[in-house]
């Protein structure tokens, strides 16, 4: 992969959240946050398992921020637990909480590595979810509160904050469908979520440019829609799904309000209106770079029959899958980023991919090597189609792996491994994979 030469100063990273590596999750008074509570629901993770101890990151920090000052990565995403902060949602600042991010950006600045904060990856304090969660408009308040707290810890000594980690499969997963925390089943009904998300995005916005000068974003889900069909019907199907899953979460962010088709304008709630007046400009406040996550497009028709959804979401063939059965196509990324360049124009800030990778049946041999070619395929192919994407005129300033270690997918518990490290989930131990050694070379060759 000779051709992959990024200019000078361009970002490279890995990612994390704090509930799927973290663990310690009773330790120095954090809350319990909606994950703990469905993770411990029987039924709801694949495998029966918990993030209680994840990877122990809380306490083997140090080891981790040594294997990525070895990796050579500028720059480390990763995000606070909102319920360490602020154990039911709403109390003052727990300070051993807040001690903990303390230390971890220290150690992290003590390496040259860059701390980028995300606020919000999913974890939200039960007690907030007990008062409605995000269904209800309160909890946008309750999260620039949060986010002022951390701002006046942590202030500059973060380098990017990211307020939101992908607002659309919160909730879609969590609201919509139920295959997330909190669970829940609302289908249409969730769309609540979407705007008191993006409006709590903006206040914290405003909560966080009170105490940094350094650069704010928010970090969403985009998967490019793939027409598969060729009737008006396909198409009308294709555009509802690019509008759900892309536009909904970024249209309002740049002033475009929220897409017509989908009606969130007139939606209405037993306590009101939804979207209230001057709540868009509060939506639409500026931000400094757009977080792309990408995994893969989706392939898109209209349904066969009549069902709640309108459209049917099909597999792409001719393109190889990861064992989470996503297809592994780098022309998407391209296509993604071209994508948005054409659409929001101007009004685009810079990029920075903040997610991208891939899970496998990644094994550790008995005399301890990992060996994940398919990893480093998967990363060379996406990492080429940004540097064209660069070329094609779209300001990308970075690249954060997901995932820096083996870590709890979710729903699919220790099932799936997304790490450039392989973990032990029994005995804690770090393996670096090939994908590692090929990353920090590539990075070691940059100018
Ligand atoms: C993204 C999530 C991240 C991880 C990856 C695989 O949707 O942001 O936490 O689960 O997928």
């Amino acid at each position: 992969a000779a051709q992959l030469n990024f200019p000078a100063g361009f970002t490279w990273g890995v990612s994390t959240s704090a509930y799927q590596i973290e663990g310690a999750t009773s330790q120095d008074g954090r809350g319990t946050s909606i994950w703990d509570t469905f993770a411990h629901q029987p039924g709801r993770v694949v495998d029966g398992t918990t993030g209680d101890v994840a990877c122990d990151h809380y306490h083997r920090y140090p080891e981790d921020v040594a294997l990525m000052a070895d990796l050579g990565v500028s720059a480390y995403r990763f995000s606070i637990a909102w319920p360490r902060i602020q154990p039911d949602g709403t109390s003052p600042a727990n300070p051993a909480g807040l001690a903990f991010y303390d230390r971890l950006v220290d150690a992290l600045l003590d390496r040259g590595i860059d701390p980028v904060a995300t606020l919000f990856h999913w974890d939200l304090p039960q007690a907030l979810e007990d008062r409605g969660g995000w269904l209800a408009r309160d909890t946008a308040y309750r999260f620039a509160e949060y986010a002022d707290l951390v701002a006046r810890q942590l202030g500059d000594r973060v380098k990017l904050w990211i307020t939101l980690n992908e607002p659309f499969v919160h909730m879609s997963y969590g609201y919509g469908m139920g295959v997330h925390a909190p669970g829940r089943m609302h289908l249409f009904d969730a769309f609540p979520v979407a705007h008191h998300q993006l409006l709590g995005h903006g206040l914290a916005v405003d909560a966080l440019r009170a105490h940094t000068g350094n650069p704010i974003g928010i970090a969403n889900n985009y998967s490019p829609v793939w027409l598969r069909g060729d009737t008006e019907a396909d198409r009308a199907a294709a555009g509802a799904y690019d509008a759900l899953h892309n536009r909904l979460f970024t249209d309002p962010l740049f002033g475009r309000g929220y897409p017509g088709e989908l009606a969130l304008d007139s939606a209405v709630t037993p306590d009101g209106p939804v979207v209230r007046e001057g709540d868009l400009e509060i939506v639409a406040r500026p931000i400094d770079f757009l977080g792309v996550n990408y995994y893969n497009p989706t392939g898109v028709r209209a349904p066969e029959e009549d069902g709640p959804l309108p459209f049917d979401l099909v597999p792409l063939d001719g393109y190889p899958t990861t064992n989470f059965d996503w297809p592994v196509a780098p022309d998407g990324l391209l296509d993604l980023l071209t994508t948005l360049r054409t659409t929001y124009g101007e009004a685009l800030p810079p990029i920075h991919i903040t997610e991208g990778g891939c899970s496998y049946d990644d094994v550790l041999t008995a005399d301890g090597h990992c060996d994940d070619p398919e990893r480093v395929a998967y990363l060379a192919g996406h990492l080429q189609a940004v540097r064209e994407a660069m070329d094609a005129g779209v300001d990308v300033r970075g690249y954060f792996v997901w995932s820096l270690m083996d870590n709890f997918e979710w729903a699919e518990g220790f099932t799936k491994r997304f790490g450039l490290v392989h973990v032990d989930f029994d005995t804690q131990v770090r393996t670096p994979k090939t994908s590692y050694a090929w990353y920090r070379d590539l990075i070691a060759r940059q100018p």
